[in-house]
């Protein structure tokens, strides 16, 4: 796909052009794309004065024009006063749907009719980049093309009244940068199981590492062995493949210094549950369960290309979680790296295990923040429904603080309570932490404390449950499957978070 910018004034010779109006706004036949034909301007002013077009949310009405199949598509911005950025990015991605729904392979689109108070206008670029990529984005690997091919928009025109091009290039730019991460989040975590292994996970890390110019290092079974990290290697146990671990490192020139943020990423590369088999529904959509991974692999990558002043370091504790003859079983005692062993109650509660010992790692970097990603409860979707993840932290200033974060970056969180009365729900009996918490309630906040018993050494640390928003919802205007949360949320706090 092809961005790019002209201004307004010109006619532009392209497919559709995309004309988005409030709900009453007072239209003026002239006013709009003076280049185009009278006859097309005077229809759109029939339209919105008979009331046929009203600028209601999710209204379209494709007219087309001309000798050359151009076409004229009005887009309801809806009431005025409900403008806001949550209505950019829904509209954005309505209109690269509507577009492909259409086979409409160019659109043009003005910048000043997405305008919000006080935006700037690479901002406002950013977004609008990023909300296309995101919404022309589909998972077709696994799936034979169609004759003539995956709908698919080539081409958007920006046209702008007021503002350089110069401006809007530097917007569009960090858009499509985080787009396209997001992007290739989706592709990770949409990639069945049996080919995305704990292996191809960290080789796809070694391989954006080489292309966009920061680090990665794998460890294998051994290294893990000998960190004493017995915590991944019990959950790995069951299965026929090996476990990775996969640090990721991008440091900014000038910045060789700084105490890095760590993000850690859950690598679940599938879910069985192990022998606390999940049931046929719930383990279907398990190859996912690496989504946290996939979002720092591509947060990471993202902050390379965008050259952020910043040190990073992204751990990627990754396994798969099966049961056999081989698997740990409810009742064994697994020894971390942190010294404390996990009693295993439950071998379907594997994503804190493996993050246990990625928390222990993460302190070897005396990190300013430590955030950890993870696809880790159900009960976190219970609580929030499939629009936000959760986020829980012992500091409810930080939680606070990548709750706006999460706002501004469209990635969308909210916080829950870790309070330490919760701590006392995951006593283990013979063990010193239970995998499990003792009460059946409050399954997102106990996730969370099991994992604070790991994170007591560490200064700032937050976990965000993505299990929420994993996938996408009817109404979204993005492709069926894996979102990428928790990549922009990464990026947006590497950019902008203030400790
Ligand atoms: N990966 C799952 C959580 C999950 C569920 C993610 C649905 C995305 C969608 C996790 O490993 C899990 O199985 N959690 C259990 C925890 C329970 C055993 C305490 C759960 O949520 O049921
Ligand atoms: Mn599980
Ligand atoms: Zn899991």
């Amino acid at each position: 796909m092809q961005i790019s910018v002209q201004p307004y004034t010109n006619k532009p010779k392209i497919k559709a052009i995309i004309l988005a109006i409030f709900q009453g706004q007072d239209i003026h036949p002239h006013a709009f794309y003076k280049g185009l034909p009278s006859a097309i301007q005077k229809t759109v002013f029939a339209y919105v004065k008979a009331k046929e077009f009203q600028g209601k949310i999710d209204e379209v009405k494709v007219l087309p024009f001309g000798s050359k199949g151009q076409v004229l598509v009005l887009v309801g911005k809806g009431e005025e006063k409900d403008w806001s950025l949550r209505s950019i990015r829904l509209l954005i991605r309505q209109i690269v749907v509507m577009g492909k729904q259409h086979r409409i392979k160019e659109i043009a689109l003005t910048l000043e009719d997405f305008w919000l108070k006080d935006f700037q206008a690479d901002n406002l670029a950013e977004i609008i980049a990023e909300q296309i990529y995101l919404a022309a984005y589909e998972y077709t690997v696994y799936k034979s093309t169609p004759p003539g091919g995956w709908p698919k928009i080539n081409k958007v025109l920006i046209l702008s009244k007021k503002h350089t091009a110069a401006e809007i290039k530097r917007g569009l730019k960090n858009g499509i940068i985080i787009g396209e991460a997001v992007n290739h989040a989706r592709d990770l975590a949409n990639t069945s199981g049996g080919d995305m292994t704990p292996t191809s996970l960290a080789e796809a890390a070694v391989k954006l590492a080489k292309e966009h110019g920061f680090k990665c290092m794998v460890l294998h079974h051994q290294e893990m062995q000998k960190l004493k990290m017995g915590g991944i290697l019990g959950v790995a146990r069951g299965s026929d493949l090996p476990p990775t671990f996969s640090i990721l490192e991008y440091t900014a020139l000038g910045h060789e210094e700084d105490k890095p943020l760590v993000f850690i990423g859950k690598g679940i590369t599938f879910d069985s549950g192990g022998l606390n088999v999940k049931p046929e529904t719930s383990m279907f959509d398990m190859h996912m369960d690496m989504s946290g991974a996939a979002a720092v692999i591509g947060a990471v990558s993202a902050i390379a290309q965008m050259k952020l002043p910043v040190r990073i370091v992204g751990l990627i504790p990754a396994a798969e979680n099966m049961s056999a003859g081989s698997a740990y079983r409810p009742g064994d005692q697994l020894r971390t790296m942190s010294g404390k062993t996990i009693e295993v109650k439950n071998t379907d509660a594997e994503g804190r295990i493996i993050l246990a010992d990625a928390l222990t790692y993460a302190e070897k970097f005396k990190a300013q923040a430590v955030i950890d990603v993870a696809t880790l409860t159900g009960a976190a979707m219970a609580a929030l429904g499939q629009r936000a993840a959760a986020i829980l932290s012992p500091d409810e200033n930080f939680s606070k603080k990548i709750q706006e974060l999460a706002e501004s970056s469209g990635d969308f969180a909210w916080p829950l309570p870790l309070w330490p009365e919760y701590e006392s729900e995951i006593k283990g009996v013979f063990g010193d932490v239970a995998n499990i918490s003792n009460s059946r309630y409050g399954g997102a906040i106990t996730g969370a404390a099991f994992l604070w018993q790991f994170a007591k050494k560490l200064k700032n640390w937050a976990h965000i449950d993505i299990a929420p928003t994993m996938t996408s919802i009817e109404g979204q205007y993005l492709a069926k499957g894996a979102t990428g949360a928790g990549t922009r949320l990464l990026v947006a706090i590497a950019r902008r978070i203030k400790l």
